[in-house]
């Protein structure tokens, strides 16, 4: 098989697009590509097309089975982009849904994408409650460290499923304050 398929979770706000963003630019230079796509982008392009949703952060509390739809189809949407490619797929081991979490990774999306490895990003949960906080541009779920400590072991606990299913390997990165660049080494370390 050609290509490695990476797969980025971490709960929102944790900081996963900046951890990417910063280890691609670290390959870039080395000159080994990868192209970024965000799951809820492609979820997110069909719902709005449908009208089902103004932005992104509405997409959580759709019913269960609209939620499911847009996931498969985001699913075959990437599987198609990405072919042969070195790809990241920044997205969710598990989305809190006003029913309960979410699998961010049901075996219809895990057949379309077939990960090498899952990423967990992780790091505190009073620093993930300061980041939401400090970020205006999006529509955070109102919720203390311990439900997002909750989040976090849930994410590790589904990922244990994803691992069972693909044969893949689960690399726990985390993101901690003031240690952005410890965080990029380490998933450039998986990615190289
Ligand atoms: P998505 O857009 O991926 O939502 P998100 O997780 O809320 O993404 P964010 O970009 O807000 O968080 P991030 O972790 O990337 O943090 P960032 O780098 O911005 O998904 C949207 C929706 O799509 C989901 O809600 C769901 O509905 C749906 N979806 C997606 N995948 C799905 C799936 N598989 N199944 C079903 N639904 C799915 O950083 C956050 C802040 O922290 C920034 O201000 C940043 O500057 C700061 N920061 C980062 N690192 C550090 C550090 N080390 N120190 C200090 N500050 C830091």
């Amino acid at each position: 098989k050609l290509g490695k398929k990476v797969v980025v979770t971490g709960v929102p706000g944790v900081g996963k697009t900046t951890v990417i963003n910063g280890a691609m630019e670290r390959l870039a230079a080395e000159g080994v590509t990868y192209t970024p796509v965000n799951f809820g982008t492609f979820m997110f392009e069909v719902a709005k097309k449908e009208n089902l949703v103004s932005d992104r952060d509405e997409m959580r509390k759709l019913a269960k089975d609209v939620q499911k739809r847009l996931q498969q189809a985001a699913a075959s949407g990437i599987a198609a982009v990405s072919a042969d490619a070195n790809v990241i797929i920044d997205t969710h081991s598990s989305v809190k849904t006003p029913t309960g979490f979410l699998a961010g990774l049901p075996e219809w999306v895990l057949r379309e994408l077939m990960p090498d490895i899952v990423v967990l990003v992780e790091t505190d949960p009073d620093q993930i409650l300061m980041r939401r906080l400090g970020d205006a541009s999006r529509t955070r779920d109102m919720e203390g460290s311990r439900a997002i400590a909750e989040h976090q072991e849930f994410n590790r606990a589904v990922s244990a499923a994803y691992a069972m299913y693909t044969g893949c390997t689960i690399k726990i990165v985390r993101n901690e304050n003031f240690l952005l660049e410890q965080g990029i080494d380490d998933l450039v370390s998986v990615l190289r």
